[in-house]
Parts: C-alpha cells; sequence; structure tokens
C-alpha cells in the first residue's frame, strides 16, 4: 500500500532518550534537561523528527522515574519546568517533535493518591488503586506474579488488605474500571498537550486493566529456568483484557482533539494481539510498537517471515514501526556483534514503517558489565544470578574522548563504555567509515526517497542467510539485500532482472557498483540498490 499524505509520526525517525544517561551539565553525574537541549544540534544534525524521552517527573526512583509520585512537575534531577518550556520550545524551532513517556499503570506509592489510598478503607481514593482481601488462610488474593519477582501483591498492615503491584511493590497498580482514575489521567495528558508536547509513549499499554474478577493466571509450559519468574504464568486475567481498547480509544480521541499527534503504545504481545491495539476504526495507539527485531533471533527466514507476517497482519491503515533496542533490552550491538548491527541499521532504516532508535545505537554502543554488587536496577536485584539487570544497556552517551567521554565532569551514575575513547560521537562524526556516519547517510536518504519513508514494500527473497526486498514510490523502486550472516552468500536476481546501482552499503567500497545479475556479498554486508526501470 502506498501512503498518500504521510503525517510527520510517519514520515518520520524517532530517537529515544535515557535522560539519566545522555548528558549532565550540572555536576552530579545524572544526565537532566539542560543537558538534552545542548545537543539538540547533535539530533537535529543527524536527521531526527521525533524525540521520545523517558520519564522526568518527581519519582523515588526506586525504577529510575518510572515510580512517578508527581505526574505534571519536573524532577529536581532533571532541571525545571522552566528547562522544559525551554526544551520543548527550542525541539519545535528545530522542526522536531517531543513524545514523553506516560505511565498510566501504576503511580509510586509516594503519589498523594496512593498515601490517601491506604489511609483508610473509607478512603474515597480507596478504590483507585487494586485493594483486595486475603484468603482465608491469610495467603494473596490470587497467584498473579510481579514482573520484577515474587508475588504481585504486597499485605497493608495498617488497612488488612493486599494491593496489586505488577512491577514493583512501590509501584502500585491504579485501578481503571474506576472512571475517576480515568479523568484524572486523561486531566494528566491535557496538562502536558497544553504545553505543546506531539504525543506520548504509553507505558505497559497491555497492562492497563484487569480481569474484574481477578482470576488466577495459568501456569507456563513453557517455563525455562533462567526466566525471569514472572514467566511461570501466562498473565492471560493481568494483561491484554478486551476492556484495555476502550481507555486506548478514549486516549485517542483525547489526543486527536489537539491536532496531528501521537499515541505509542509499550507492548509486548504476539503480532496478532499486538495489531489490535490499532484499535477498531484505527481509534487505538497510532503505533503499537513493534519489537519483532529485538525479541526475534537474528536468522534470516524467521526476520523475513515476521516482516511479512506482520505487513499482512496490520489492518486497514495500520502505519507499521520497527524497533532495535530500548532501555529495557540487550543493545542490538551486544547482540548481534557490530558488523550485523550494521546490517540491522540498514534494515531498520528502509523497512517500511516508523523507525525508532535508541539513543547510542547510532555509535554502536554495547552493554557494559556491571558487576553483581553494583547493579542498580530493581530488575536485577530482585532476582540475583540471572543477570536481569539492565543498568549494561542504560549507560551513559560518550560524546568525545575527554574525562568521563563528555558526559559528564564527575563520575557517573553508571560507567561509560571502557572503550569510549575510541568510540565517541566527536570521532565517529569526523570518520567516513563510522557506524554514525552510515547512520546519517542512511537516514538522509530514507528522508530524500519517499520510496524508502513511505513507498510500498514488497519482499523479493530470502533463504537462511539474506532477505530483500523492494520499496517503491511511484518509479522510484530501491531494493535492499542483507546478508544478516558473517559468511558470503550469493543474491541472484538474474530471473527477475533486477538491474540498478549501489548507493548506501554497509561497507562504503560497494556503493557505486552496478547490480546486475547474480550479487555476491560478503558477511555483514547489506546494500542498498537503486533500481533502473
Ligand atoms: C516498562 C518500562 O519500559 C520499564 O523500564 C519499566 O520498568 C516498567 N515499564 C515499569 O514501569
Amino acid at each position: 500500500m502506498e501512503q498518500k499524505d504521510a503525517l510527520w509520526w510517519q514520515r518520520g525517525i524517532i530517537y529515544q532518550i535515557y535522560p539519566r544517561s545522555y548528558q549532565d551539565t550540572n555536576g552530579d553525574g545524572i544526565g537532566d534537561l539542560k543537558g538534552i537541549i545542548s545537543r539538540l544540534e547533535y539530533l537535529h544534525w543527524l536527521g531526527i523528527d521525533v524525540i521520545w524521552i523517558s520519564p522526568i517527573y518527581p519519582s523515588p526512583m526506586k525504577d529510575f522515574g518510572y515510580d512517578i509520585s508527581n505526574y505534571t512537575d519536573i524532577h529536581p534531577l532533571f532541571g525545571s519546568m522552566s528547562d522544559f518550556d525551554e526544551l520543548i520550545a527550542q525541539v519545535h524551532t528545530l522542526g522536531m517533535k517531543l513524545i514523553l513517556d506516560l505511565v498510566p499503570n501504576h503511580t509510586s506509592n509516594e503519589h498523594p493518591w496512593f498515601i490517601e489510598s491506604r489511609s483508610g478503607r473509607d478512603n474515597p481514593k480507596r478504590d483507585w488503586y487494586i485493594w483486595k482481601d486475603a484468603r482465608e488462610d491469610g495467603s494473596v488474593p490470587n497467584n498473579w506474579l510481579s514482573v520484577f519477582g515474587g508475588n504481585g501483591w504486597e499485605w497493608d498492615e495498617q488497612t488488612k488488605q493486599y494491593y496489586y503491584h505488577a512491577f514493583l511493590k512501590e509501584q502500585p497498580d491504579l485501578n481503571w474500571r474506576n472512571p475517576d482514575v480515568q479523568q484524572a489521567m486523561y486531566n494528566v495528558m491535557r496538562f502536558w498537550l497544553d504545553k505543546g508536547v506531539d504525543g506520548f509513549r504509553v507505558d505497559v499499554m497491555w497492562h492497563m486493566i484487569k480481569d474484574d474478577e481477578l482470576r488466577d493466571n495459568p501456569l507456563n509450559p513453557g517455563y525455562a529456568d533462567l526466566q525471569a519468574d514472572y514467566n511461570k504464568l501466562l498473565p492471560v486475567y493481568s494483561t491484554d483484557q478486551p476492556e484495555v481498547h476502550e481507555i486506548v480509544k478514549q486516549m485517542r480521541v483525547l489526543v486527536d482533539g489537539y491536532g496531528e499527534k501521537v499515541i505509542i503504545g509499550e507492548i509486548y504481545l504476539p503480532i496478532e494481539k499486538l495489531v489490535t491495539y490499532y484499535g477498531a476504526n484505527n481509534l487505538g495507539a497510532h503505533l503499537p510498537f513493534n519489537f519483532q527485531l529485538l525479541t526475534l533471533p537474528w536468522e534470516a527466514l524467521q526476520i523475513s517471515s515476521a516482516i511479512d507476517a506482520y505487513e499482512a497482519a496490520l489492518p486497514e491503515n495500520g502505519w507499521p514501526n520497527w524497533v532495535l533496542g530500548n532501555h529495557d533490552q540487550q543493545r542490538i550491538a551486544s547482540r548481534i556483534g557490530l558488523g550485523q548491527a550494521r546490517v540491522a541499521a540498514m534494515l531498520l532504516l528502509t523497512l517500511r514503517g516508523t523507525p525508532t532508535i535508541y539513543y547510542g545505537e547510532e555509535i554502536g554502543m554495547k552493554d557494559v558489565p556491571i558487576e553483581e554488587d553494583q547493579v542498580q536496577d530493581p530488575q536485577g536485584l530482585n532476582m540475583p544470578g540471572k543477570h536481569l539487570s539492565r543498568d549494561p544497556e542504560r549507560t551513559p552517551m560518550p560524546w568525545d574522548n575527554s574525562a568521563n567521554g563528555g558526559f559528564s565532569k564527575v563520575k557517573p551514575w553508571l560507567p561509560l563504555e571502557r572503550d569510549y575513547k575510541r568510540k565517541n560521537v566527536q570521532l565517529q562524526q569526523d570518520d567516513p567509515f563510522s557506524m554514525l556516519t552510515f547512520y546519517k547517510r542512511l537516514i538522509d536518504v530514507r528522508k530524500k526517497e519517499r520510496a524508502l519513508s513511505v513507498g510500498s514494500y514488497r519482499p523479493v527473497y530470502a533463504n537462511h542467510q539474506l532477505i530483500s526486498y523492494i520499496r517503491q514510490w511511484n518509479d522510484d523502486k530501491f531494493l535492499v539485500v542483507l546478508n544478516l550472516t558473517h559468511g558470503v552468500c550469493y543474491f541472484t536476481p538474474a530471473h527477475l532482472e533486477l538491474k540498478g546501482t549501489i548507493i548506501v552499503a554497509t561497507h562504503s567500497e560497494l556503493e557505486g557498483l552496478p547490480l546486475n545479475g547474480t550479487f555476491g556479498l560478503g558477511g555483514d554486508e547489506g546494500i542498498l540498490v537503486r533500481l533502473e526501470e
């Protein structure tokens, strides 16, 4: 399908910033809003259109900001509301958009709503959270588990009931069946929309509403020992309930009232369920995050069939999107290696659908090992020995080869990659062969060629090593051939009579070469070919 009047969130490239780790300006070893402001020129130079910032609100930081104690203010660690106003103004001046993280599923236990709710059983806000009596033997109300380990219920001694928390016990789940909760969160959205934000990335969208009978979840027969405890059960009653779509619709209608905004849903579900979050009549999330590239094994046939299955599953007018990494997942360059990370970049930036880049991917940042006694992430702390900490993918951005990579004047909250003096933005900006230069070239060509940003997608051929596809807009046609292995492989398009010239390649020596007949690709090579008519 060709997209005729593409909107900014369809054409554009999204970039996720983890604010603690982007740029520190006040010398506390933690990134801040002024730091982000100081790097906007860089993002603009790179060709980023949309910036999404992980939470910046007041928070006890038990889950590094995903435990919010005030939805409509800025944490002093990150700066002030006037810093935020300056940030949004500058983002807009540069022609970019700003998206905030909305965390509607749970608050901090220090949020005034929860403090009131736990103060007494007849407090008007009691029903804002999910409270339940113990079973007769005093045990938890049902078998639901916490994503961060252990069971999902916490006993409140004062009021003699349990409350449910899908994440930390310091992150009680809101009761989205209560209309007052709905209105309160919609008011939060209005607050930021009135300030001019361009949309929201909605945290754990598929968790928002739970089975009204709170039935036990069934056992997961596929559970393997090293997985998080949470995977012992299938969360069929605690997540992805039919009623969630009505909530998403209300959010959608609300943002639509502000013009061309975007709702991105964080949803880890199989494709057939994921696409239901586009909503009936497209009144759901604009972009339900598609995490296949970071959850599937990096294997050519699996990836190519996932792309095709996704394309086929999209509802009419549902716009696709692709992601290689985020602050909860191993970095792509660690998972598949730097050579394949270039191939992955070419895939991300030539597929049909909005790409999201996680900060540092553009310079090939890798996970940084953090010794067990240094772990800060609660997911790692709560389940020791399983290497589930997310600290490694949240380390500071190296800007140059000065002390602490130019990230901070003091020791950063997490260590930088050891080789930051050889891998940083400044060095890579000057290096024609760097990952950053490669990203920039891919972004430039994607922005220049409508075929690549909004044109049609057609699979050409895949085998256990390579995948290939054509993107087309009117008469402009581009072929992408990617070798997803380290070994050589051969693309044999002869019967398709594909002819053209390589315009971008993982290995720039290939650029300018003609494609005509069989083409051999070295390991980790990918090519983007402008096809002749
Ligand atoms: C998903 C976020 O991406 C993750 O970082 C966080 O820990 C959980 N939601 C809980 O809010």
